[in-house]
Protein backbone atom coordinates (compact mmCIF):
# COMPACT_ATOMS: atom_id res chain seq x y z
CA UNK A 1 0.00 0.00 0.00
CA UNK A 2 1.09 3.68 -0.47
CA UNK A 3 1.29 5.99 2.43
CA UNK A 4 2.50 9.16 2.68
CA UNK A 5 3.27 9.75 -0.52
CA UNK A 6 2.52 13.32 -2.45
CA UNK A 7 2.30 11.81 -6.26
CA UNK A 8 0.95 8.81 -6.68
CA UNK A 9 2.39 6.49 -9.11
CA UNK A 10 0.91 6.36 -12.53
CA UNK A 11 0.46 2.79 -14.03
CA UNK A 12 -1.36 2.20 -17.69
CA UNK A 13 -2.79 -1.52 -18.10
CA UNK A 14 -2.94 -2.06 -21.74
CA UNK A 15 -4.16 -5.24 -22.85
CA UNK A 16 -7.27 -6.67 -25.21
CA UNK A 17 -8.81 -9.01 -22.90
CA UNK A 18 -11.33 -7.02 -20.71
CA UNK A 19 -11.52 -9.52 -17.80
CA UNK A 20 -7.64 -8.99 -17.32
CA UNK A 21 -7.75 -5.39 -17.73
CA UNK A 22 -10.16 -5.50 -14.90
CA UNK A 23 -8.58 -7.82 -12.97
CA UNK A 24 -5.07 -5.71 -12.74
CA UNK A 25 -7.50 -2.70 -12.35
CA UNK A 26 -8.56 -3.52 -9.17
CA UNK A 27 -5.78 -5.04 -7.88
CA UNK A 28 -3.33 -2.68 -8.71
CA UNK A 29 -6.00 0.42 -7.32
CA UNK A 30 -6.15 -1.52 -4.36
CA UNK A 31 -2.43 -0.70 -3.85
CA UNK A 32 -3.20 3.17 -3.95
CA UNK A 33 -1.51 3.79 -7.56
CA UNK A 34 -3.56 5.66 -10.27
CA UNK A 35 -4.58 3.78 -12.96
CA UNK A 36 -6.04 3.65 -16.13
CA UNK A 37 -6.61 0.64 -18.76
CA UNK A 38 -6.61 0.60 -22.59
CA UNK A 39 -8.08 -1.77 -24.96
CA UNK A 40 -5.00 -1.84 -27.29
CA UNK A 41 -1.75 -0.48 -28.14
CA UNK A 42 -2.80 2.56 -30.21
CA UNK A 43 -4.58 3.62 -27.43
CA UNK A 44 -2.61 3.48 -25.16
CA UNK A 45 0.81 5.00 -26.48
CA UNK A 46 -1.60 8.16 -26.87
CA UNK A 47 -2.03 8.58 -23.14
CA UNK A 48 1.89 7.29 -22.71
CA UNK A 49 2.54 10.33 -25.14
CA UNK A 50 0.12 12.91 -23.03
CA UNK A 51 0.57 11.47 -19.19
CA UNK A 52 3.78 9.88 -19.41
CA UNK A 53 3.04 7.02 -17.06
CA UNK A 54 5.27 5.61 -14.26
CA UNK A 55 5.16 1.71 -15.68
CA UNK A 56 3.27 0.44 -18.11
CA UNK A 57 1.67 -3.74 -17.94
CA UNK A 58 1.29 -4.38 -21.62
CA UNK A 59 -0.07 -7.63 -23.44
CA UNK A 60 2.36 -9.14 -26.35
CA UNK A 61 -0.46 -10.19 -27.95
CA UNK A 62 -2.89 -7.75 -29.29
CA UNK A 63 -4.85 -6.31 -32.50
CA UNK A 64 -3.75 -3.54 -34.52
CA UNK A 65 -0.52 -2.65 -32.62
CA UNK A 66 1.48 -5.40 -31.10
CA UNK A 67 3.23 -5.15 -28.04
CA UNK A 68 6.34 -5.74 -28.99
CA UNK A 69 5.85 -2.63 -31.14
CA UNK A 70 4.46 -0.79 -28.21
CA UNK A 71 7.65 -1.49 -26.40
CA UNK A 72 9.82 0.00 -28.90
CA UNK A 73 7.63 3.10 -29.02
CA UNK A 74 7.62 3.84 -25.27
CA UNK A 75 11.08 2.95 -25.22
CA UNK A 76 11.44 6.07 -27.61
CA UNK A 77 9.26 8.35 -25.67
CA UNK A 78 11.10 7.83 -22.78
CA UNK A 79 13.50 4.64 -21.69
CA UNK A 80 12.81 4.97 -18.40
CA UNK A 81 9.47 4.30 -18.44
CA UNK A 82 8.97 0.95 -16.60
CA UNK A 83 7.64 -1.72 -18.87
CA UNK A 84 6.42 -5.03 -17.53
CA UNK A 85 4.95 -7.35 -20.16
CA UNK A 86 2.13 -9.95 -19.75
CA UNK A 87 2.10 -13.05 -21.85
CA UNK A 88 0.34 -16.66 -22.25
CA UNK A 89 3.18 -19.56 -21.78
CA UNK A 90 3.29 -20.12 -25.59
CA UNK A 91 5.17 -16.74 -25.92
CA UNK A 92 7.35 -16.60 -23.45
CA UNK A 93 10.42 -16.79 -26.30
CA UNK A 94 8.90 -13.11 -27.26
CA UNK A 95 9.01 -11.90 -23.74
CA UNK A 96 12.37 -12.73 -23.43
CA UNK A 97 12.97 -10.61 -26.70
CA UNK A 98 10.81 -8.09 -25.28
CA UNK A 99 13.09 -7.56 -22.68
CA UNK A 100 16.12 -7.59 -25.07
CA UNK A 101 14.15 -4.87 -26.32
CA UNK A 102 13.34 -2.47 -23.12
CA UNK A 103 11.21 -4.48 -21.11
CA UNK A 104 11.64 -4.48 -17.52
CA UNK A 105 10.14 -7.96 -17.05
CA UNK A 106 7.27 -9.93 -17.53
CA UNK A 107 4.48 -11.92 -15.82
CA UNK A 108 3.38 -15.84 -17.57
CA UNK A 109 -0.56 -15.35 -17.63
CA UNK A 110 -2.37 -16.94 -15.55
CA UNK A 111 -0.43 -14.87 -12.66
CA UNK A 112 -1.50 -14.42 -8.71
CA UNK A 113 -2.08 -10.99 -7.35
CA UNK A 114 0.80 -11.38 -5.11
CA UNK A 115 2.69 -11.80 -8.80
CA UNK A 116 1.36 -8.61 -10.27
CA UNK A 117 1.99 -6.45 -6.82
CA UNK A 118 5.11 -7.62 -6.64
CA UNK A 119 6.46 -6.91 -10.02
CA UNK A 120 5.29 -3.58 -10.03
CA UNK A 121 6.67 -2.39 -6.87
CA UNK A 122 10.35 -3.66 -7.99
CA UNK A 123 9.72 -2.20 -11.61
CA UNK A 124 8.30 1.42 -10.01
CA UNK A 125 10.88 1.56 -7.38
CA UNK A 126 13.56 0.98 -10.50
CA UNK A 127 11.34 3.86 -12.18
CA UNK A 128 12.01 5.92 -9.34
CA UNK A 129 15.81 5.12 -8.59
CA UNK A 130 16.05 6.34 -12.71
CA UNK A 131 14.27 9.23 -12.25
CA UNK A 132 16.07 10.56 -8.66
CA UNK A 133 19.70 9.54 -11.01
CA UNK A 134 18.27 11.78 -14.34
CA UNK A 135 17.06 14.62 -11.58
CA UNK A 136 20.42 14.20 -9.96
CA UNK A 137 22.09 14.33 -12.95
CA UNK A 138 20.21 17.64 -14.76
CA UNK A 139 21.19 19.34 -11.49
CA UNK A 140 24.75 18.30 -11.57
CA UNK A 141 24.80 19.59 -14.75
CA UNK A 142 22.82 22.94 -14.32
CA UNK A 143 25.17 23.83 -11.15
CA UNK A 144 28.20 23.62 -13.03
CA UNK A 145 27.02 25.45 -16.23
CA UNK A 146 26.07 28.18 -13.43
CA UNK A 147 29.54 27.31 -12.00
CA UNK A 148 31.44 28.11 -14.97
CA UNK A 149 29.45 31.10 -15.69
CA UNK A 150 30.08 32.65 -12.39
CA UNK A 151 33.48 31.86 -12.38
CA UNK A 152 33.88 33.20 -15.61
CA UNK A 153 32.41 36.22 -14.48
CA UNK A 154 34.41 36.33 -11.35
CA UNK A 155 37.97 36.04 -13.77
CA UNK A 156 36.84 38.92 -16.40
CA UNK A 157 36.27 41.37 -13.66
CA UNK A 158 39.47 41.46 -11.79
CA UNK A 159 40.87 41.36 -15.28
CA UNK A 160 38.88 44.20 -16.89
CA UNK A 161 40.22 46.21 -13.74
CA UNK A 162 43.61 45.30 -14.47
CA UNK A 163 43.70 46.05 -18.08
CA UNK A 164 41.39 49.72 -17.13
CA UNK A 165 44.49 50.44 -14.50
CA UNK A 166 47.86 49.51 -17.38
CA UNK A 167 45.52 51.83 -19.77
CA UNK A 168 45.62 54.38 -16.83
CA UNK A 169 49.75 53.86 -16.29
CA UNK A 170 50.04 54.07 -19.76
CA UNK A 171 48.90 57.57 -20.69
CA UNK A 172 49.67 58.88 -16.93
CA UNK A 173 50.62 62.42 -17.83
CA UNK A 174 54.36 63.92 -16.28
CA UNK A 175 53.24 65.69 -13.07
CA UNK A 176 55.81 65.98 -10.09
CA UNK A 177 53.57 63.27 -8.28
CA UNK A 178 53.23 60.80 -11.29
CA UNK A 179 55.78 58.20 -9.49
CA UNK A 180 53.27 57.83 -6.77
CA UNK A 181 50.59 57.90 -8.97
CA UNK A 182 52.13 55.04 -10.66
CA UNK A 183 52.53 53.37 -7.07
CA UNK A 184 48.96 53.58 -6.57
CA UNK A 185 47.59 51.93 -9.74
CA UNK A 186 50.06 49.71 -9.65
CA UNK A 187 49.23 48.71 -5.99
CA UNK A 188 45.76 48.19 -7.14
CA UNK A 189 46.61 46.29 -10.04
CA UNK A 190 49.02 43.94 -7.74
CA UNK A 191 45.51 43.55 -5.23
CA UNK A 192 43.14 42.67 -8.12
CA UNK A 193 46.07 39.72 -9.20
CA UNK A 194 46.16 38.12 -6.39
CA UNK A 195 42.56 38.30 -5.73
CA UNK A 196 42.22 35.96 -9.18
CA UNK A 197 44.97 33.61 -7.92
CA UNK A 198 43.38 32.90 -4.63
CA UNK A 199 40.50 32.51 -6.87
CA UNK A 200 41.80 29.99 -9.50
CA UNK A 201 43.80 28.27 -6.75
CA UNK A 202 40.11 27.84 -4.23
CA UNK A 203 38.76 26.64 -8.04
CA UNK A 204 41.89 23.80 -8.43
CA UNK A 205 41.34 22.66 -4.86
CA UNK A 206 37.73 22.41 -5.09
CA UNK A 207 38.30 20.39 -8.35
CA UNK A 208 40.97 18.10 -6.72
CA UNK A 209 37.71 17.49 -4.35
CA UNK A 210 35.63 16.78 -6.69
CA UNK A 211 37.43 14.12 -8.71
CA UNK A 212 38.52 12.44 -5.11
CA UNK A 213 42.23 13.52 -5.87
CA UNK A 214 42.27 15.80 -2.18
CA UNK A 215 40.23 13.81 -0.16
CA UNK A 216 41.28 10.15 -0.71
CA UNK A 217 43.23 8.71 1.94
CA UNK A 218 46.45 7.90 1.59
CA UNK A 219 47.79 7.43 5.06
CA UNK A 220 47.36 8.92 8.57
CA UNK A 221 47.80 12.68 9.00
CA UNK A 222 49.71 14.19 11.96
CA UNK A 223 47.43 17.17 13.19
CA UNK A 224 50.27 18.08 16.05
CA UNK A 225 52.75 18.49 12.74
CA UNK A 226 49.74 20.43 10.94
CA UNK A 227 48.80 23.16 13.83
CA UNK A 228 52.82 23.63 14.43
CA UNK A 229 53.42 24.78 11.04
CA UNK A 230 49.91 26.56 11.06
CA UNK A 231 51.50 28.86 13.91
CA UNK A 232 54.58 29.54 12.14
CA UNK A 233 52.49 30.65 9.07
CA UNK A 234 50.17 32.64 10.78
CA UNK A 235 52.09 34.37 13.83
CA UNK A 236 53.43 37.43 11.83
CA UNK A 237 50.04 37.83 10.45
CA UNK A 238 48.56 38.14 13.82
CA UNK A 239 52.18 40.02 15.72
CA UNK A 240 51.12 42.84 12.39
CA UNK A 241 47.07 42.64 13.37
CA UNK A 242 47.76 42.35 17.43
CA UNK A 243 45.83 39.18 17.37
CA UNK A 244 46.67 36.48 20.57
CA UNK A 245 47.11 32.92 18.41
CA UNK A 246 46.86 30.45 20.76
CA UNK A 247 47.37 26.77 19.35
CA UNK A 248 46.80 24.37 21.95
CA UNK A 249 47.10 20.75 20.58
CA UNK A 250 47.88 17.61 23.12
CA UNK A 251 50.78 16.00 21.81
CA UNK A 252 49.57 12.37 21.93
CA UNK A 253 46.79 13.27 19.30
CA UNK A 254 45.81 10.24 17.14
CA UNK A 255 46.14 10.40 13.56
CA UNK A 256 43.86 11.26 11.08
CA UNK A 257 42.74 8.81 8.35
CA UNK A 258 43.49 11.36 5.54
CA UNK A 259 46.09 13.27 3.43
CA UNK A 260 47.84 16.16 4.95
CA UNK A 261 47.82 18.36 2.47
CA UNK A 262 44.26 18.32 2.56
CA UNK A 263 43.66 18.81 6.19
CA UNK A 264 46.17 21.71 5.94
CA UNK A 265 43.91 23.18 3.55
CA UNK A 266 40.73 22.90 5.98
CA UNK A 267 42.21 24.15 8.72
CA UNK A 268 44.55 27.13 6.86
CA UNK A 269 40.96 28.57 5.81
CA UNK A 270 39.68 28.56 9.56
CA UNK A 271 42.49 30.01 10.75
CA UNK A 272 42.56 32.62 7.82
CA UNK A 273 39.05 33.64 8.56
CA UNK A 274 39.83 33.76 12.31
CA UNK A 275 42.31 36.07 11.84
CA UNK A 276 40.44 37.78 8.76
CA UNK A 277 37.75 38.50 10.32
CA UNK A 278 38.96 40.02 13.75
CA UNK A 279 39.40 42.75 15.32
CA UNK A 280 42.92 44.58 16.44
CA UNK A 281 43.97 43.13 19.93
CA UNK A 282 41.62 39.79 19.28
CA UNK A 283 42.26 36.70 19.82
CA UNK A 284 41.96 32.71 17.93
CA UNK A 285 42.20 30.08 20.18
CA UNK A 286 42.82 26.58 18.39
CA UNK A 287 41.79 23.69 20.65
CA UNK A 288 41.46 20.13 19.45
CA UNK A 289 40.49 16.65 21.77
CA UNK A 290 40.27 13.50 21.17
CA UNK A 291 36.59 12.11 21.58
CA UNK A 292 35.43 8.37 21.71
CA UNK A 293 35.30 7.77 17.49
CA UNK A 294 36.25 11.04 16.69
CA UNK A 295 39.52 14.02 17.14
CA UNK A 296 37.15 17.68 18.02
CA UNK A 297 39.04 20.77 16.78
CA UNK A 298 37.95 23.84 17.76
CA UNK A 299 38.57 27.14 16.13
CA UNK A 300 37.33 30.10 17.40
CA UNK A 301 38.02 33.60 17.17
CA UNK A 302 36.35 36.73 19.28
CA UNK A 303 35.97 38.68 16.22
CA UNK A 304 33.17 40.29 14.16
CA UNK A 305 30.98 37.48 14.34
CA UNK A 306 28.18 36.32 11.71
CA UNK A 307 24.81 37.66 11.64
CA UNK A 308 22.20 35.23 12.66
CA UNK A 309 19.92 35.19 9.32
CA UNK A 310 23.36 34.52 7.72
CA UNK A 311 24.82 31.82 9.57
CA UNK A 312 23.12 29.12 7.00
CA UNK A 313 24.62 30.62 3.90
CA UNK A 314 28.42 31.01 4.77
CA UNK A 315 29.06 27.43 3.51
CA UNK A 316 27.56 27.96 -0.24
CA UNK A 317 29.94 28.58 -2.75
CA UNK A 318 30.69 32.55 -3.35
CA UNK A 319 28.57 33.22 -0.19
CA UNK A 320 30.37 36.37 1.77
CA UNK A 321 28.76 38.50 4.11
CA UNK A 322 28.46 42.23 3.44
CA UNK A 323 28.66 44.82 5.76
CA UNK A 324 30.57 47.55 6.95
CA UNK A 325 33.28 45.55 8.86
CA UNK A 326 33.63 42.79 5.60
CA UNK A 327 33.48 45.04 2.80
CA UNK A 328 38.05 46.06 2.58
CA UNK A 329 38.61 42.60 3.27
CA UNK A 330 39.16 40.19 0.18
CA UNK A 331 38.31 37.18 -0.56
CA UNK A 332 36.19 34.78 -2.94
CA UNK A 333 33.74 33.42 -0.60
CA UNK A 334 35.08 29.55 -1.93
CA UNK A 335 37.33 28.81 1.50
CA UNK A 336 34.17 27.72 3.79
CA UNK A 337 32.86 25.69 1.03
CA UNK A 338 36.16 23.75 0.72
CA UNK A 339 36.23 22.99 4.11
CA UNK A 340 32.42 21.77 4.47
CA UNK A 341 33.45 19.72 1.18
CA UNK A 342 36.97 18.39 2.75
CA UNK A 343 35.39 17.29 6.14
CA UNK A 344 32.06 15.84 4.58
CA UNK A 345 34.01 13.75 2.09
CA UNK A 346 36.69 12.52 5.01
CA UNK A 347 33.38 11.38 7.35
CA UNK A 348 33.08 13.71 9.61
CA UNK A 349 31.22 16.98 10.47
CA UNK A 350 31.86 21.04 10.70
CA UNK A 351 29.28 23.23 13.18
CA UNK A 352 29.37 26.69 13.52
CA UNK A 353 28.15 28.82 16.01
CA UNK A 354 28.30 32.81 16.19
CA UNK A 355 27.55 35.68 17.82
CA UNK A 356 27.55 39.41 16.00
CA UNK A 357 30.26 41.77 17.57
CA UNK A 358 31.56 38.48 20.20
CA UNK A 359 33.23 36.37 17.66
CA UNK A 360 32.71 32.86 15.93
CA UNK A 361 33.45 28.79 16.83
CA UNK A 362 33.66 26.71 14.26
CA UNK A 363 33.36 22.66 15.43
CA UNK A 364 35.34 20.13 13.19
CA UNK A 365 34.93 16.11 14.43
CA UNK A 366 37.32 14.23 11.87
CA UNK A 367 37.29 10.16 12.02
CA UNK A 368 40.20 9.03 14.41
CA UNK A 369 42.98 6.95 12.89
CA UNK A 370 43.25 2.99 12.31
CA UNK A 371 44.79 1.41 15.49
CA UNK A 372 42.82 4.06 17.90
CA UNK A 373 40.81 3.56 20.87
CA UNK A 374 37.63 3.64 19.74
CA UNK A 375 38.49 3.74 16.29
N1 LIG B 1 35.62 33.53 11.56
C1 LIG B 1 34.74 34.29 10.91
N2 LIG B 1 34.24 35.40 11.49
C2 LIG B 1 33.34 36.17 10.88
N3 LIG B 1 32.86 35.95 9.63
C3 LIG B 1 33.32 34.86 9.00
C4 LIG B 1 34.27 33.98 9.59
N4 LIG B 1 34.53 32.99 8.71
C5 LIG B 1 33.78 33.24 7.63
N5 LIG B 1 33.06 34.36 7.79
C6 LIG B 1 32.07 34.93 6.83
O1 LIG B 1 31.72 33.90 5.91
C7 LIG B 1 32.00 34.29 4.58
C8 LIG B 1 32.44 33.09 3.78
O2 LIG B 1 33.73 32.66 4.22
P1 LIG B 1 34.72 31.98 3.20
O3 LIG B 1 35.93 31.58 3.93
O4 LIG B 1 33.95 30.95 2.46
O5 LIG B 1 35.02 33.12 2.14
P2 LIG B 1 35.98 34.38 2.22
O6 LIG B 1 36.79 34.37 3.47
O7 LIG B 1 35.12 35.56 1.97
O8 LIG B 1 36.89 34.15 0.95
P3 LIG B 1 38.03 33.02 0.72
O9 LIG B 1 37.48 32.19 -0.39
O10 LIG B 1 39.21 33.81 0.32
O11 LIG B 1 38.18 32.24 1.98
C9 LIG B 1 33.06 35.36 4.71
O12 LIG B 1 33.02 36.24 3.60
C10 LIG B 1 32.67 36.05 6.01
O13 LIG B 1 31.68 37.01 5.74
MG1 LIG C 1 37.84 32.52 3.91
Amino acid sequence: MITNQTVRPYIIVIDDDQVMRLSCLKILKKEGYEVATFVDGVEGLENIYQRKPDLVVVDLKMPRLSGMEVISRVHAIDPDICIVVITGYATIGTAVDAMKNGAYDFLPKPFTPDELRLIVRRGLERRMFAKKTAELKKEKQQMQRRFVTFVSHQLQSPLAAVKQYLEVLNFLPDTPDKQAVQKEWIDRSLARISELLELISDWLTISKIESGQLTECTGDANLVKIFNDLKTTFQPECDKKNIFLNISIPEHLPPVPAREDCLRVLFNNLIHNSIKYNKTGGSVQVQAEEKENSIEVLVKDSGIGIPDDKIDLIFEDFYRVKSENTKKIPGTGLGLPICKKIVEELGGAIEVDSKLNVGTAFRINLPKGRGEKGA
